[in-house]
């Protein structure tokens, strides 16, 4: 198939959802079947099929009501190029069923541009070891330090803006505070944030928004990659050498710290490039989404009317605001969904009417937008309802690559947005701007 269409979104962008009103139909299925009537070529068919599938799907759109209409009526849905998978139940087979459905659909992509990163491994007894050291290095029991952390970079970025102040939500706070956050928490502070931002989206898009294969977004990572991969070698080594003097005292706080003290026993030992690798992957991984997640939360609170209660929530405990702002981030996720491989021949939601067999080398699209959004598992899902069962949410996904960072992510985005709530009311005072379907800018105003 030649490179004719548009790539779904695998980052959100906080478009529109405005009331729930995502059972909506506009008769999508209709549209397509309309195109494969109007022309005689199989080939355009598929192509422009391929066109208007990638654009409900892809960022910038509100992707719900595409969505309910697949579920309602086509839910293992074959489209040209991959197979979309909107079930609940469904979701949770495809990422737990991790020999059958791999990361192998970008897992070269990863290789190329960050190194050996563990998002690339399949199920093997090395992935487990590997996960099992970060683990400790990237630990739970942080959570004090995450919280405190996040607050001191976020009350510095919020400190001057009063009643009537205009700022920029994502350029001057979403965008910059994970960056800020992260070099800290991993222990690379040296690294400008603008490099972190320019590294981070440049291979993220090449590896997971880039379904056509389009050599510029290849080109940029590579050239991100040529510069990422001294600057941190260099760093690892300094660091190395400091260690190296501080000698057995020294009481490791980063992750970094934790992986070079780590590296001294066999057992525990993840290799130069696997460090490296976890820094830069960790970068990719964390800050466009957590710019997404709190801009996103905030924008839904907002257009829902949410906001009062948020604040409310926010003076009681954090626990509280965090039920505000999953439930915010259900209507448009960060990450609303990811490839998947289907390594062998398979038969999905198996003994249902909707069983599908899938061929070994399909690309299965693993919605988790729609997950989220299934009525037959998630009670009333137009509402907003805060305080749902943890497992109504599948932002960080489900099975062998669960986010390393979930727990990480829940303190950081509670707190930004914690911020944000305690500046007042925000109104929003002009459009957003997207790069290549992240969100670069938008404009609120304290009231
Ligand atoms: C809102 C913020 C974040 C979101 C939405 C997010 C989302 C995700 C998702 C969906 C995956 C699985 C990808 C897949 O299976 O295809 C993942 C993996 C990963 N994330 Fe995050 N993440 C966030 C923040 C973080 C943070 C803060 C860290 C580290 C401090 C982190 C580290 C990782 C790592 C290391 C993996 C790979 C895990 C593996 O392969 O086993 N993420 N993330």
């Amino acid at each position: 198939m030649e490179n004719k269409t548009a790539t779904p979104s695998v980052c959100g962008t906080g478009a529109p959802s405005d009331g729930g009103t995502n059972t909506t139909s506009t008769n999508y299925l209709a549209q397509l079947q309309a195109v494969g009537q109007q022309l005689s070529d199989p080939v355009k068919v598929a192509q422009q099929q391929a066109a208007m599938i990638g654009k409900w799907m892809g960022a910038g759109s509100d992707q719900l009501p595409f969505y309910a209409e697949l579920q309602a009526q086509a839910p293992v849905f074959q489209t040209p190029l991959f197979t979309i998978v909107t079930r609940y139940e469904d979701v949770m087979e495809a990422y737990n069923n991790n020999d059958v459905f791999t990361t192998g659909a970008f897992s070269a992509q990863i290789t190329r541009d960050i190194g050996p990163f563990i998002l690339a491994m399949k199920n093997t007894a090395e992935y487990e070891r590997q996960k099992s050291i970060l683990r400790l290095a990237v630990a739970r029991t942080d959570a004090d330090r995450i919280h405190a952390l996040v607050t001191e970079e976020s009350g510095k970025l919020l400190a001057t803006y009063k009643a009537g102040d205009s700022f920029d939500l994502v350029a001057q706070y979403s965008r910059l505070l994970p960056a800020l956050v992260v070099r800290r928490y991993l222990g690379v502070a040296e690294i400008p944030t603008e490099q972190i931002w320019q590294w981070s989206r440049s291979m993220f898009r090449d590896i997971f928004a880039n379904l056509t294969q389009d050599p510029q977004l290849t080109k940029a990572a590579v050239a991100s990659r040529d510069v990422a991969f001294p600057i941190l070698d260099q760093l690892i080594e300094s660091r190395r050498q400091y260690l190296d003097q501080q000698g057995a005292d020294h009481d490791p706080v980063t992750v970094l710290d934790r992986l070079l003290i780590m590296q001294r026993t066999t057992t525990t030992a993840l290799t130069n490039d696997e460090i490296r690798a976890t820094i830069l992957g960790t970068f990719v991984g964390m800050v466009d989404l957590t710019s997404i997640g709190i801009m996103v939360a905030a924008v839904q609170l907002m257009k829902r009317g949410m906001w009062d209660k948020a604040q409310a929530a926010a003076a009681q405990d954090d626990t509280a605001l965090l039920g505000y702002v999953l439930e915010a981030m259900r209507f448009s996720p960060p990450a609303p969904g990811a490839f998947r491989l289907c390594e062998q021949d398979y038969v999905i939601a198996k003994g249902t009417d909707r069983q599908t067999a899938l061929k070994a080398g399909t690309l299965v699209y693993v919605a988790s937008v729609a997950a989220m959004q299934d009525p037959v598992y998630v009670d009333s899902p137009t509402e907003f309802r805060a305080g749902r069962p943890e497992t109504a949410y599948l932002f960080w996904f489900s099975g062998l690559h669960t986010c390393l960072g979930q727990y990480f992510s829940q303190i950081q985005l509670t707190i930004a947005l914690k911020g944000l709530l305690q500046l007042g009311h925000l109104q929003i005072v002009g459009p957003p701007t997207l790069e290549g379907g992240f969100p670069n800018n938008l404009p609120v105003k304290v009231v």
